[in-house]
């Protein structure tokens, strides 16, 4: 009986790709964000396998330090001599007793409910199959049954005469059988055939010889077992992708304004009452509290937004915390690790880096913030920049609770504007301004009476 402790999982990934026309190994072009590959192996991970064995070749190096599970082994197909060649290559590594399930490294969305639906079909004496039904079959191997309906053997679209190009059933690829009898029929494989390849789809027929019985099984749906073979092909998976992603999310109660128009690449936890507006691309881990309202033409990568967090339009957030209440944009930057406490607010046209912001504060129009610490209450008026940085070092600025910053300042850090300090607008603040009281710097305001504006010279 097939039990995780005695299933090797084989994934074929040597392949270059042709189709593709690019320098990147096929099986590291991703859908949403992750890399086909690693789509594959994290399926193949939830069956708990004893080992997981990836064959690979063209651009192995970059595979090898791309992929992020641990204890996959790893088995190198030169040349590539088909795709019963590359199964051989694992064989050695497998012990007798073991099931082998045969994945690919293009086929990134086969669910694990059909890989264990295979896994339970499977026996010492038979060859499970993973077939399935289209529409337009052209370029897949067609599963041939006898007039009983079973299965007879696969012949390759290149090589199938016309009465065979009929048949609609074909071979995903995706099979389960021992490694016993594996290591048999890859022995028995010949090339005499349209590509001069070995093929693994001919073992079946050399199931059959041996009176073996040759199960077969269907996904739930046919995206599952689709290959990526060229761009188009991987557009159209990462489009069925999102749309299972946003999905999942609406369940979750979400209300997703048009689910054509938001893109997740990456894991996405909301809680209930979440909206969402078009043009939204969620990326890495994005976490959504209660009533969270994401505003249009938005990209929010790896951040935390509490509960009643509101985003107006056109806002791009990265690696942060905002706490509850906090509102920002419309047009704001939050770059990385920059904290906002509760009820915050954040402008229009107003950037703040690597920054924490206490409870209330607001920053609300065109200003710059970076390295800095603004405590509660503070007001921060337009156009005001933390002049951070002195072309070498960077420097801290502190603003402490119920400070008001009048606008066009600039504060050249290292600087601190004490509690409850008002600063002049048009200042340049380059020393500790003391608490509770106005500092400004700036040059006296004076009016010249018999000044005349220049006037054209006659021609
Ligand atoms: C294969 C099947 C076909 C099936 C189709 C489903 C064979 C002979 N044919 O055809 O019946 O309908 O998949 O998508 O198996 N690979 C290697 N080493 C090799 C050759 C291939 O690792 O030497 C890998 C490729 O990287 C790829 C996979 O095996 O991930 C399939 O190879 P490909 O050449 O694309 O086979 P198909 O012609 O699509
Ligand atoms: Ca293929």
């Amino acid at each position: 009986m097939l039990t995780p402790e005695n299933l090797a999982i084989v994934i074929l990934a040597a392949g270059q790709g042709v189709r593709m026309n690019s320098s990147l190994p096929k099986v590291l072009h991703t859908l949403g964000d992750k890399p086909l590959i690693q789509h594959v192996l994290n399926t193949a991970v939830c069956l708990k396998p004893a080992s997981v064995h990836l064959i690979y070749g063209h651009g192995g190096e970059q595979v090898r330090r791309t992929v992020t599970t641990p204890a996959v082994t790893w088995v190198e197909q030169i040349p590539q001599l088909g795709t019963g060649h590359a199964v051989a290559q694992a064989l050695p590594t497998i012990p007798d007793h073991a099931f082998v399930l045969v994945l690919y490294g293009d086929v990134p969305l086969i669910n694990v409910v059909t890989l264990q639906a295979l896994c339970d079909l499977a026996s010492s004496e038979n060859l499970v199959l993973l077939t399935v039904e289209l529409p337009n079959p052209q370029g897949y191997g067609r599963i041939v049954r006898n007039t009983w309906g079973d299965v007879e053997k696969i012949v390759e679209d290149k090589d199938a005469e016309p009465h065979i190009k009929q048949i609609k059933e074909v071979n995903t690829g995706i099979l389960v059988a021992t490694a016993v009898q594996l290591r048999r029929w890859l022995t028995a494989l010949k090339n005499d055939n349209a590509q001069g390849e070995y093929y693994l789809t001919d073992i079946v027929a050399l199931a059959v010889q041996e009176q073996k019985s040759v199960c077969t099984h269907s996904p739930l749906d046919h995206f599952e077992v689709m290959g990526v073979n060229d761009r188009i092909q991987l557009a159209t998976l990462e489009r069925y992708y999102q749309q299972q992603q946003v999905k999942r999310l609406m369940q979750q109660g979400v209300w997703v304004r048009d689910p054509a128009r938001v893109d997740i690449r990456g894991t996405v936890q909301a809680d209930q009452d979440v909206s969402i507006d078009v043009n939204v691309i969620l990326e890495g881990r994005v976490i959504l509290g209660k009533g969270v309202k994401i505003g249009p033409n938005t990209v929010i990568r790896n951040a935390t937004l509490a509960a009643d967090v509101e985003i107006f339009s056109h806002c791009v957030i990265e690696n942060v915390v905002i706490g509850r209440g906090c509102r920002i944009g419309p047009f704001a930057r939050l770059r990385p690790e920059t904290v906002l406490a509760e009820q915050v607010h954040i402008g229009n046209f107003v950037e703040i880096k690597k920054s924490t912001v206490a409870d209330g504060s607001k920053i609300n129009h065109l200003s710059y913030v970076g390295d800095s610490e603004v405590g509660k209450n503070v007001n921060i008026g337009a156009g005001t920049i933390t002049c951070n940085y002195d072309g070498a070092n960077k420097h801290k600025t502190i603003i402490e609770d119920h400070v008001f910053i009048g606008s066009d300042t600039q504060l050249v850090a290292p600087v601190t504007v004490k509690e409850g300090a008002t600063i002049g607008a048009g200042s340049t603040i380059t020393k500790e301004a003391p608490a509770e009281a106005l500092t400004l710097s700036r040059a006296p305001q004076k009016t010249l009476p018999n000044w005349r504006r220049p006037v054209k010279k006659p021609t």
